[in-house]
């Protein structure tokens, strides 16, 4: 099985496109160590022919312009895609706006929890995918499921998703509620346990906000983790001046911290760990900083677009 971080940035990218932090300069730069990255979303592939893309970014144009891998194959039809299905683990902008650019009634199977069907439902706009042609799956909370193309043909690629402590998208939040559903495990965020038939498997959780007993029994001897890396501390943005919102507020547990998940998961025997959907703030984007030292220094990578691992 092939995995494809075709986006390894949180929500507005490295750089953003209206940030002046430094981080973002910096990148603008060309400083060396630090890399431009695009939007979070993976692809993941047992033949090498048929893709599975988890999470549709709003840089999907650019990511399949950079990847040959998710373009149409020299020898196949007038319009065609080797991108077979595209799983939802929310409802977020950075996850669900990239569907918009796969219109032109192309078919291929969107699988994605009730609550973030929902959220497409509710959002007329989504229907320049006629769900006559791009098939609305919902993913089952619990067991395992093999990813169909939209004819129901198998992809090979097997997942079992599962809620992890989330929250629902940013555009849905209820101003009349400001402290609910930053922790909530309804399925808002869900979580994928990602195999593709050689008995080893990779979890793809790009939201996380907590990480507690149940979600360690699930990693225990994973092959590979890519886990939320939005922030290093949970005080990022306001320290940075860009923003008031804490990661937790956002749903998303930092990298370090008593709590954090550096720490929280260190005693587990897990294969490689990868922080995937990194913030335009989270110090580790440098690779010359004592943040991204400390990281690989407690065994996680810091991924970076195109990174492929092989399972
Ligand atoms: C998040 O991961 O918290 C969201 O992508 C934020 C956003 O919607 O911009
Ligand atoms: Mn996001």
């Amino acid at each position: 099985m092939r995995l494809k971080i075709v986006g390894s940035a949180a929500g507005g990218g490295f750089p953003q496109w209206n940030c002046n932090y430094r981080l973002s300069r910096a990148a603008r730069a060309g400083n060396a160590g630090i890399r431009e990255r695009t939007q979070s979303s993976l692809a993941v592939s047992t033949d090498g022919v048929g893709w599975v893309l988890f999470n549709a970014s709003p840089d999907i144009r650019q990511q399949i312009a950079q990847t040959p891998e998710l373009q149409p194959a020299a020898d196949a039809p007038l319009r065609s895609t080797p991108i077979r299905a595209v799983v939802l683990t929310n409802a977020d902008v950075d996850h669900i706006a990239g569907l918009l650019s796969l219109r032109e009634r192309q078919p291929f199977a969107i699988y994605a929890s009730e609550r973030v069907l929902a959220a497409l439902a509710a959002n007329p706009i989504f229907n320049v995918l006629d769900p006559a042609v791009v098939l609305r799956r919902t993913l089952p909370s619990d067991g395992e499921l093999e990813l169909c193309d939209a004819d129901g043909r198998g992809t090979g690629v097997t997942i079992e998703s599962f809620a992890v402590p989330g929250k629902v998208a940013l555009y849905l939040e209820d101003p009349g509620r400001p402290e609910a559903d930053y922790g909530s495990e309804e399925g808002d965020t869900v979580a994928v346990r990602i195999s593709g038939g050689n008995g080893r498997s990779a979890f793809y959780i790009p939201g996380c906000a907590r990480i507690d007993e149940a979600l360690r029994e699930r990693l225990a001897d994973a092959a590979c983790l890519l886990f939320d890396g939005t922030v290093y501390t949970d005080d990022e943005m306001i320290t940075a001046g860009v923003g008031q919102k804490t990661g937790a507020r956002m749903g998303h547990l930092a990298m370090s911290g008593e709590t954090g998940s550096i720490t929280s998961l260190a005693d587990m025997r897990i294969g490689r760990r990868i922080f995937v959907h990194i913030n335009n703030t989270n110090p580790v984007l440098d690779e010359n900083s004592t943040e991204h030292a400390a990281v690989r220094e407690a065994g996680w990578e810091v991924a970076h677009d195109d990174m492929e691992i092989e399972l």
